[in-house]
C-alpha cells in the first residue's frame, strides 16, 4: 500500500542525515509502530511517507506508484488519502476556528470527490466522526484552546479521519496525556482498526502502547530504520 524505499533525507549540509537508506512497507489495513529517541527522525519519516517532505534520495510508493516521479503530491485525491495528525494539535489546529469549522474545513475542500455536496451530508459525517472519537457534539462551538489535551487530540484525529484516508500517520498521539486520556486514544485507534480500510503508522515514545496496538514495530535511530526482528 505504502512503501518507502532507501530513503535518505538531510536538512542541512554538514550535518548527518536524518534518514539514511531507510526502507519501510505498510500493507493495506496494517498498523505499524515507529519508536526511537527524540530527534531521531520519526516525524520526518512520517512526513516523507505522506508526501509533504521530499526525500533527497530513495522513493515513496503509494499503491505501487512512485509519488514524486508521478507527481502525486500535486493531486487533491492523493493528499486526501494520505493524512498525518501532527505531534502538537494545539499548534496545528487554527486557534481561532471553532471545532465545528475545523472539522468541516477539509470536507468542504474535498466535497465533490467525496460526494458531500450538501451541508447536511457533511454534518452527518461529522456526527459519525465525533462518535468514533468519543467526543460530545457539545464541544463543536468551542475553539481548540477551550478543550482538554485529550479532547484536542481527538479533534485532530476526527478531522483527518473524516477525509477517509487510506494512510494515516499519528505522530505522538499519547504525548502529554494522562493515563485515562491515553486509554481513550487507544480505544479510538482500535475503533479505526476495526472499521478497516486505513493503514496506520503510530509514532510514539510509549513502547507499551505501541506494542499493544501495532503488528510490526520499527525503530529509528541515527537515521537507520530497523524492525525488531533485524
Ligand atoms: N524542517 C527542518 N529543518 C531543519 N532541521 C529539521 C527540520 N525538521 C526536523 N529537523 C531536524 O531533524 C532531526 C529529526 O527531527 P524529527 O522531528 O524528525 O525527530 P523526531 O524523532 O520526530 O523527534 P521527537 O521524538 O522529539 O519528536 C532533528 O535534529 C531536527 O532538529
Ligand atoms: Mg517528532
Amino acid at each position: 500500500m505504502i512503501e518507502g524505499i532507501a530513503l535518505t533525507k538531510r536538512y542541512q549540509k554538514g550535518l548527518p542525515p536524518v534518514l539514511e537508506d531507510a526502507s519501510i512497507g505498510i500493507e493495506a489495513g496494517e498498523t505499524v509502530g515507529l519508536v526511537g529517541p527524540s530527534g531521531g527522525g520519526k516525524t520526518t519519516l512520517g512526513k516523507v511517507l505522506i508526501g509533504i517532505v521530499r526525500p533527497d534520495r530513495g522513493s515513496v510508493r503509494f499503491r505501487g506508484q512512485d509519488v514524486w516521479a508521478c507527481g502525486l503530491t500535486g493531486k487533491k485525491w492523493y493528499r486526501r488519502l494520505n493524512q498525518m495528525v501532527l505531534q502538537d494539535p494545539l499548534a496545528s489546529l487554527n486557534p481561532r476556528l471553532k471545532i465545528s469549522e475545523l472539522l468541516e474545513e477539509g470536507l468542504r475542500i474535498h466535497q465533490h470527490e467525496m460526494s458531500l455536496n450538501s451541508a447536511g451530508n457533511r454534518k452527518s459525517l461529522i456526527e459519525r466522526m465525533l462518535d468514533t472519537v468519543e467526543l460530545s457534539p457539545a464541544l463543536l462551538p468551542r475553539c481548540p484552546g477551550e478543550v482538554s489535551g485529550g479532547q484536542r487530540q481527538r479533534v485532530a484525529i476526527a478531522r483527518a479521519l473524516a477525509l477517509r484516508p487510506e494512510f494515516l500517520v499519528l505522530d505522538e498521539p499519547f504525548s502529554s496525556l494522562d493515563v485515562i486520556s491515553r486509554r481513550g486514544i487507544s480505544r479510538v485507534i482500535r475503533a479505526i482498526q476495526r472499521e478497516g480500510g486505513t493503514s496506520l503508522l503510530i509514532i510514539s515514545h510509549d513502547r507499551h502502547l505501541v506494542d499493544r496496538l501495532c503488528g510490526k514495530v520499527y525503530h529509528l535511530q541515527d537515521g537507520r530504520l530497523r524492525t525488531e526482528a533485524d
